[in-house]
């Protein structure tokens, strides 16, 4: 993957800051309104009955706050969270290990989840039923399975795949949600709180303008966040001003609406190469040289989100919006008008 200053996926820097800046509760956690209500009164009734949460299933682009979720879910249900993710367990019988030493109501969260191999996802789907494992125990003839009892508990997975899971482990959740993109007012308000917690100081519309070229994600508004406070405090005075905003994003290739490099080349080899589309993913990947699941998973979101890239059955076509955000005429409408 090319680098790149609003990369969504996790970085070095994103792990040092991000400790301090993510939400421990609910009611600090902006945005996913409909997640967070529905998340709210099952708790609650979990938490009347006495029983552990029913397990859960976050999916969504990188950096939209599944795993701050997994760990507020902890909180609120005041839990121990036990974290691991699907390349790390390798043998079914590390899956049984971790289950088996939870205690009653723990959350076993599972990032990455569409990543477990099959032989330890199979371990989980009795956990996640019954509560419970199957042990192979002796060898050939004489080799039994036994079942041993779990502790009760929630399993968390998250993926930025959903389309990958399979459909037993799938159905094996009861609540299962899709992270949306922040809007621009949303993340205005994160960035204004994560400021304070920096000790940094912006103005509202410095933080304005942070948010609108933020793509929607949280982990990016705190990157973009620290990155114009360096640039506001050697260029200026220290303040980041709604000036002092677009002057650091222009100069680290952050354009408007948030896209950089990556997403440009992207939308213009498909305008110049393919004349708009409607072009194959793969056709798309090979000629960009990215992978195509990457375009899939963490470019195209957002450019779909915001009208710039159409999903067609016969692939992807570049929208009017494109065209007119690279000031490029739409040999469409030149067309049209000639044969009128
Ligand atoms: N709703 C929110 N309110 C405030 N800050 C948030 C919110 N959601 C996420 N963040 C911030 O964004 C950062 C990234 O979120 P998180 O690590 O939960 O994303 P993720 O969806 O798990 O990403 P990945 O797919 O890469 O694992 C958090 O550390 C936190 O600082
Ligand atoms: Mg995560």
């Amino acid at each position: 993957m090319a680098t790149r200053t609003i990369e969504t996926n996790l970085t070095e820097e994103d792990v040092r800051i991000e400790g301090s800046l993510r939400p421990q509760y609910l009611k600090d956690y902006i945005g996913q309104k409909k997640a967070k209500e529905t998340l709210k009164i099952y708790i609650e009734a979990a938490k009347k009955r006495n029983d552990p949460l029913d397990h859960v299933l976050f999916y969504g682009p990188p950096g939209l706050g599944k795993t701050t979720l997994a760990g507020i879910i902890a909180n609120e249900m005041g839990v121990h969270i036990k974290t691991t993710s699907g390349p790390a367990i390798e043998k079914p019988g590390e899956m049984a290990a971790i289950l088996n030493n939870l205690q009653e109501g723990d959350v076993l969260f599972v990032d990455e989840i569409h990543r477990l191999n099959r032989q330890v996802e199979e371990v989980l789907y009795p956990a996640m039923e019954d509560y419970a494992i199957d042990i192979m125990i002796g060898k050939g003839a004489s080799a039994r399975s036994i079942r041993l009892d779990l502790p009760k508990f929630t399993l968390i997975g998250a993926t930025t795949r959903a389309g990958l899971l399979t459909a037993p482990l799938r159905d094996r959740f009861g609540v299962i949600h899709r992270l949306e993109f922040y809007t621009p007012e949303e993340l205005q308000t994160i960035i204004m709180h994560s400021a304070k917690i920096l000790d940094v100081k912006i103005d509202p519309k410095g933080a304005a303008e942070l948010a609108r070229r933020s793509r929607g994600t949280p982990r990016l508004a705190n990157r973009l966040l620290k990155r114009v406070r360096d640039f506001a405090q050697i260029r200026y005075d220290g303040e980041i001003t709604y000036d002092v905003a677009v002057d650091a994003l222009n100069m680290m290739d952050v354009d408007k609406m948030g896209l950089d490099h990556v997403d440009r080349n992207l939308i213009l080899t498909m305008i110049h190469k393919f004349d708009g589309g409607p072009v194959g993913l793969d056709t798309i990947a090979a000629a960009i040289g990215e992978d195509a699941g990457t375009i899939e998973d963490v470019y195209e979101p957002y450019l779909i989100k915001n009208g710039f890239i159409n999903r067609t059955p016969r692939g992807r076509v570049a929208t009017g919006t494109a065209y007119l955000h690279f000031g490029i005429q739409k040999p469409d409408e030149n067309a049209d008008g000639i044969t009128e």
